[in-house]
């Protein structure tokens, strides 16, 4: 308990799913916890059911503007941000010959170009604060190998690792550890659109494939939001000072590298 006692943190896509367990997890670590996310109001509800040690903010990581007004926000409430965890994403999926260019730019924009531009606003003001910090972008399996079906996420995803080294080297030196979770096949609303467009693309009855990808995980079952906490602590905590550019599977066993 208390291992991120006194700092700040900022979550995108923290008003449900992972990054709400997050802000939740952190929040009992002692940390105050911006929910940033283009639903203001899930983000509100969020951030309500955390406490006084949580706000919302309104963030969308496709818009420069408000990426800057959202730093800017949590940096005046809080006195500067300590941990920044990159985890707003869309999915999407079809086959290589019906991939549309709206999917292609939307999934880019949100899980590519927003996590790098958030990174780089957080970074600059960590920079500017002398006192370094940490950096978390989520990841995922689907970043460690291609998918029929699932090629544009899956890109995104491999870029997220990428980016994750390259920030990570470059950051290092203002003592700004970049690191990035990649997490399997964990179940809530992300994965019940996950399930749905597979019923659609494969022909299955809704909840098939989730059990099917939960049946195949090692561990026995798909994850739940709460799996990830601890490795999501233990990034963001002063253990991890030694850690730098990685990315870690936190997956119940579904990919080993
Ligand atoms: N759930 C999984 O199985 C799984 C597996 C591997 C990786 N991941 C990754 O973990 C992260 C969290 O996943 P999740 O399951 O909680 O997702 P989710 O879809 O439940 O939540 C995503 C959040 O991002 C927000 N968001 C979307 N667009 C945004 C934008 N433009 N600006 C700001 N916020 C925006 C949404 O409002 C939502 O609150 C994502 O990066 C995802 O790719 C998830």
């Amino acid at each position: 308990m208390n291992r991120l006692d006194g700092k700040c943190a900022m979550i995108t896509g923290a008003a449900r799913g992972i990054g709400r367990a997050f802000a939740q997890a952190y929040a009992r670590e002692g940390a105050t916890v911006a929910i940033a996310d283009i639903d203001l109001a899930r983000a509100r509800e969020a951030a309500e059911g955390i406490g006084n040690a949580a706000f919302a903010v309104q963030l969308d990581v496709t818009v420069q503007a408000s990426i800057d007004a959202a730093v800017a926000a949590v940096e005046q409430r809080t006195g500067g941000i300590d941990i920044l965890v990159n985890n707003a994403a869309l999915f999407d999926m079809a086959p290589i010959v019906e991939i549309t260019r709206n999917s292609y730019e939307r999934l880019f924009a949100v899980n590519v170009e927003g996590a790098l531009f958030t990174m780089q606003a957080v970074a600059k003001s960590m920079i500017a604060r002398g006192r370094g910090g940490r950096i978390i972008n989520m990841a995922s399996q689907a970043g460690r190998r291609g998918e029929a079906l699932v090629a544009v996420y899956c890109a995104s995803k491999a870029a997220i690792i990428s980016l994750t080294q390259s920030a990570g080297l470059d950051l290092i030196r203002h003592n700004i550890n970049v690191n990035a979770i990649a997490p399997g096949v964990v179940d809530g609303e992300h994965w019940d659109h996950v399930d749905a467009l597979f019923a659609r693309h494969e022909g299955l009855p809704p909840g098939e494939k989730k059990k099917q990808v939960g049946a195949a995980v090692p561990y026995g079952r798909m994850g739940r939001a709460e799996d990830l906490t601890g490795m999501a602590i233990f990034l963001a905590s002063a253990e991890a000072d030694y850690v730098v550019a990685q990315t870690f599977n936190v997956d119940g066993g579904n990919w080993m590298s």
